[in-house]
């Protein structure tokens, strides 16, 4: 089996003024060079106003890449208020989240739309961490698995292997988010195992192997070594945690 490339990934939401990010991005910024030695794909998405002046402050750190939590679905032209995926590139980030649940949710964005920004990211030279997952409804329902399959179809399956390898997967459950309840290492494992196996199907043993598969929701310094250490989890997207450097870097090293 191939080696998967391990990642940790700081989703920063709408927190921090431009200062606290920067004091921020610093004090992860020294902690990862002091104290990562392993090989871990580390990236903060920090909100896209800082992203040029993040980038000037950890631009010098070859351990940390930049990432963007959305861009448009168009190219560029008459947007008011949205932000290109070809901006984002230039603001110094080489990934971009597509997909959160809180973009589903809060602002209505369906599976076409994603797969649009998708295409849009990748024509644009970013890389992308989609985000999939179930509401709590639909695990009582038992639909978990039908549904991440959907979003992952509709969204995500349409490139084509070489496309699919620029991305890697979030497996976020909607009800773990912000809520402090971690999915179990076993409800974890089985759908990572259950995304990798719809990946075999739809593409090939090799790249259903090469994508990495993070984890999201409510992970943090004290669960993160746990979850980390299941064969089918190559990482997590971090939200509350990755606000205080000191947890931030904890689940780095828990990898
Ligand atoms: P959380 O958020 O770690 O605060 O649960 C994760 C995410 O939304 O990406």
């Amino acid at each position: 089996m191939q080696k998967r490339e391990k990642i940790v990934a700081a989703n920063w939401k709408m927190n921090c003024l431009r200062d606290e990010a920067g004091k921020l991005a610093m004090e992860v910024s020294a902690m990862v060079l002091d104290e990562i030695r392993n090989d871990v794909r580390i990236i903060l998405a920090p909100p896209v106003i800082y992203l040029s002046y993040v980038d000037g402050l950890v631009h010098e750190n070859k351990k940390i890449e930049l990432a963007a939590q959305n861009c448009a679905a168009e190219k560029s032209g008459a947007f008011t208020g949205e932000i290109s995926a070809a901006m984002i590139r230039s603001a110094g980030a080489k990934y971009v989240i597509i997909g959160h649940s809180e973009r589903r949710i809060l602002f209505y964005e369906k599976d076409v739309l994603l797969a649009k920004k998708v295409n849009t990211a990748i024509g644009n030279e970013l890389n992308v961490i989609f985000c999939c997952g179930e509401t709590i409804d639909e695990r009582s329902g038992n639909t978990h698995f039908k549904v991440v399959e959907q979003q992952l179809e509709i969204g995500l399956f349409h490139l084509d292997e070489s496309n699919l390898k620029k991305c890697c997967i979030a497996y976020e459950p909607v009800w773990a988010i912000g809520t402090g309840a971690t999915a179990t290492p076993a409800q974890a494992q089985e759908m990572h195992l259950y995304i990798r196996g719809l990946i075999r199907k739809k593409f090939n043993p090799k790249t259903a192997d090469s994508v990495s598969i993070l984890y999201g929701g409510s992970c943090n310094e004290n669960n993160a070594s746990e979850l980390f250490s299941l064969p089918d989890v190559d990482g997590g997207l971090i939200g509350g945690a990755s606000l205080k450097a000191r947890s931030f870097v904890n689940i780095i090293k828990a990898i």
